[in-house]
């Protein structure tokens, strides 16, 4: 593996500073910055990616102490923030007017996010200006957690067109997107599950309530959009189902995904061409879209996930996996 070395970090620093678009690791997937200072460079972002204009894009800054230079900030709202970052959490606030309208998709809101990826906090301390960064795929497509997948996905045929600097900082570590989340009184909804759970949040703020938006609620446009998909049509079962019925109506070429221990019982049924599996929580989110990205590749049509059990991490795994198989659509 060839990881970014310094004199790589300072040119994509510099090519982010005149207007360019770098492709950068961080610990939940690979985002695609641009300056969040600049209209036009963010406008090749939205433009690689094929993304509607009205999904905003989450600012990145280097530290927290950042926070008020672009959006309206309490000390509540600092106390959530910085008990979370850096790291996957991504907070929702009013936007300052600095902020450039095209970032938040029209809405007078800004999301903030400081990495914990070494690599993405050197980039972002090196270029000096917030960076706005959606996941490095094609609209609609998993995130990637591995450069070669971002490459795959957003220069396909090894042409650039938007001359985007990759940086390889190997796998991504928790391997599904932030946690979104907005903060009004005491209330705390999280608009997208991810690396930071309801439950530790519950945990260290005993005093909010915290909740899990519900579906259609007006909240984070861009889990309107279609989100998340593998080529593969992706089916989900519970881990308690009965799958003898399942197998009868497979005729394709399956693969099947999960956990460990709930997959020995439904092999016991069904008898996949290729099988991925995570012995905990931690592992098949770290490992979901590449597992999608390596199904993919293999020509498997038909992806079998078993959801995990709706807690902790994995609520946002089911998540995912929901949005893959086209069962949900409305906000999270
Ligand atoms: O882990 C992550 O969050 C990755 C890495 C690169 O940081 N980024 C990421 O960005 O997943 P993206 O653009 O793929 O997803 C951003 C999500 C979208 O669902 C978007 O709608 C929501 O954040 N979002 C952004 N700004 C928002 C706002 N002002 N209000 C509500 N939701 C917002
Ligand atoms: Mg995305």
């Amino acid at each position: 593996m060839n990881l970014v070395n310094l004199p790589q970090l300072s040119r994509a620093a510099r090519h982010l500073r005149r207007g360019g678009l770098v492709v950068f690791p961080t610990e939940t997937v690979y985002g695609l910055g641009a300056d969040a200072t600049n209209v036009a460079a963010v406008a090749r972002v939205f433009a690689a990616k094929g993304r509607p204009a009205d999904n905003p894009l989450i600012v990145h800054l280097s530290s927290v102490a950042g926070l008020a230079t672009v959006a309206a900030s309490s000390p509540a709202a600092e106390r959530l923030f910085r008990a979370f970052a850096p790291g996957p959490f991504t907070l929702v606030l009013p936007a300052r007017e600095e902020i450039s309208r095209m970032v938040t998709g029209g809405l007078p809101t800004v999301a903030l996010r400081v990495p914990s990826h070494p690599v993405a906090r050197h980039l972002l301390r090196r270029c000096g200006v917030p960076v706005a960064a959606p996941s490095a795929n094609r609209s609609g497509e998993p995130s990637p957690t591995r450069v070669t997948m971002a490459r795959r996905s957003l220069s396909p045929d090894g042409q650039n067109p938007h001359r985007i600097i990759y940086l390889d900082g190997g796998p991504s570590p928790v391997g599904i997107e932030s946690t979104v989340a907005s903060l009004r009184d005491n209330e705390v909804t999280i608009l997208r599950a991810g690396g930071v759970t309801r439950e530790m949040i519950q945990q260290r703020f005993p005093s909010l309530q915290v909740r899990m938006a519900s579906l259609g609620e007006t909240g984070s446009p861009g889990t309107r959009h279609r989100h998340y998909q593998p080529r593969a049509r992706v089916m989900v079962i519970e881990r308690t189902d009965d799958v003898s019925e399942l197998h009868a109506g497979l005729n394709a070429e399956y693969g099947l995904i999960g956990l460990e221990d709930d997959l020995r019982r439904a092999t016991q049924m069904l008898h996949p061409l290729e099988t991925r599996h995570a012995s905990e929580l931690r592992h098949y989110a770290s490992n979901l879209y590449r597992w999608f990205s390596e199904l993919d590749a293999l020509g498997i049509s038909v992806i079998v996930a078993v959801l995990p059990e709706n807690a902790g991490l994995g609520a946002a795994i089911r998540d995912r996996l929901e949005r893959a198989a086209g069962g949900l659509t409305g906000d999270v």
